[in-house]
């Protein structure tokens, strides 16, 4: 058992808290993504479970162990770091198998475990170069191949495919899920693309300014926002708002009045209409709004119209026949909007 808990972590450099409080349990063999945008917090709190950073307060347990006072290599875990920290005078090969030697791995079993780790990562072509010798994606492979190979029970990920480009980035995504699905290793996983975060996760932790705004799974996140920030940051595109004020039991936005559930909430109150794209149709009657672009992706069409100053993205078909500066009205079912508090942006229950 090798799941992980923290519990009140508090991280501080001079005057930055890069952790405010931090409580997060990691079940065993749980794939947890930690999102968010630059600077939250994302890899001090990985560093602090690995032990790279001692904390200010809160404990760290992994199993049933409190490994708060543990140095990293008493923690049983495997890391692959923001910055792929490969050895420039070892070749691939020797990289891949650097852990195992140190954890003096007999040689026949070390060497079957190389080419395993290679050959997930497609690898093997470069097992005798040196990382000058290779892309920068090529050398992110190796990082995350040496931590594979590892079999530690904890694996940490700090934006492991951020130097792949965009094909091999998909690839690699669904690799390391299938491995997951096989290896069933407890990881945390950090990530400032939702896209991955939504694909890979068992859950995701929503991150912002050293808190953890949401933890969920994907799907959760993405329907039930706990605020506006979470539905802003899960989604491509993300989640639409519409500022307005609740009066005599409908919303009042900017040039359109629809009907509210009155009963649950006082009038004068600022409220943030949230809608996804895909719940938007372009219907007869509803909240006026002007096409300002129609961007056709394929499948699907991706128009963005404007209510009153707002912009507001559209999933449309790719065939839609609205055009530039045509006015249109948005309909949806009442059922599709998340309500949220405007000033602190939380989401109201429903
Ligand atoms: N060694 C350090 N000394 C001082 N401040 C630090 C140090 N490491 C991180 N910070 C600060 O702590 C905050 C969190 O940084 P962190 O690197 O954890 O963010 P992140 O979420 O990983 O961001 P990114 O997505 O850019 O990698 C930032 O404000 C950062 O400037
Ligand atoms: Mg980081």
């Amino acid at each position: 058992m090798a799941g992980i808990r923290m519990q009140g972590i508090v991280k501080t450099f001079g005057k930055t808290t890069a952790i405010k409080e931090i409580s997060l349990e990691v079940k065993d063999g749980e794939f947890l993504v930690l999102l968010g945008p630059s600077g939250c917090g994302k890899t001090t709190l990985l560093r602090c479970i690995a032990g790279l950073e001692t904390v200010d307060a809160g404990r760290i347990f992994i199993g049933d162990r409190d490994v708060t006072d543990l140095p990293p290599r008493h923690r049983n875990i495997a890391m692959v770091f923001q910055s792929y920290a490969v050895f420039p005078h070892m070749t691939v090969r020797s990289n891949i198998g650097f852990g195992l030697r140190m954890k003096r791995v007999p040689k026949p079993q070390l060497e079957r475990r190389v080419q395993e780790g290679a050959a997930l990562l497609a690898l093997e072509p470069f097992l005798d170069r040196y990382p000058a010798q290779l892309s920068g994606g090529q050398r992110q492979r190796v990082a995350v191949a040496r931590a594979l190979v590892m079999d530690a029970p904890v694996l940490l990920m700090d934006e492991p495919l951020s130097n792949l480009d965009a094909l091999l980035r998909l690839q690699a995504r669904a690799d390391l899920k299938r491995l997951h699905r096989e290896v069933k290793r407890t990881t945390v996983y950090v990530t400032h693309d939702q896209v991955e975060a939504m694909s890979m996760g068992d859950r995701i932790a929503v991150m912002r300014e050293g808190v953890i705004e949401q933890c969920e799974p994907p799907m959760q996140l993405y329907t039930n926002p706990a605020s506006q920030f979470v539905g802003g940051f899960i989604g491509s595109p993300p989640m639409n708002f519409l500022r307005g004020r609740t009066k005599a039991g409908a919303f009042e936005g900017e040039g359109f009045s629809l009907p509210m559930d009155g009963s649950r909430v006082e009038d004068g109150r600022e409220l943030l209409l949230g809608i996804r794209a895909e719940q938007i149709r372009f219907g007869e009657r509803g909240v006026p709004a002007r096409v300002q672009v129609v961007e056709p992706l394929g499948a699907t069409a991706l128009v963005t119209v404007l209510v009153g100053k707002v912009p507001v993205k559209v999933d449309a078909p790719v065939n839609t026949t609205v055009r530039p500066d045509q006015n249109v009205s948005l309909a949806f079912e009442p059922a599709d909007i998340r309500w949220m508090d405007a000033t602190t942006g939380a989401a109201l229950a429903h």
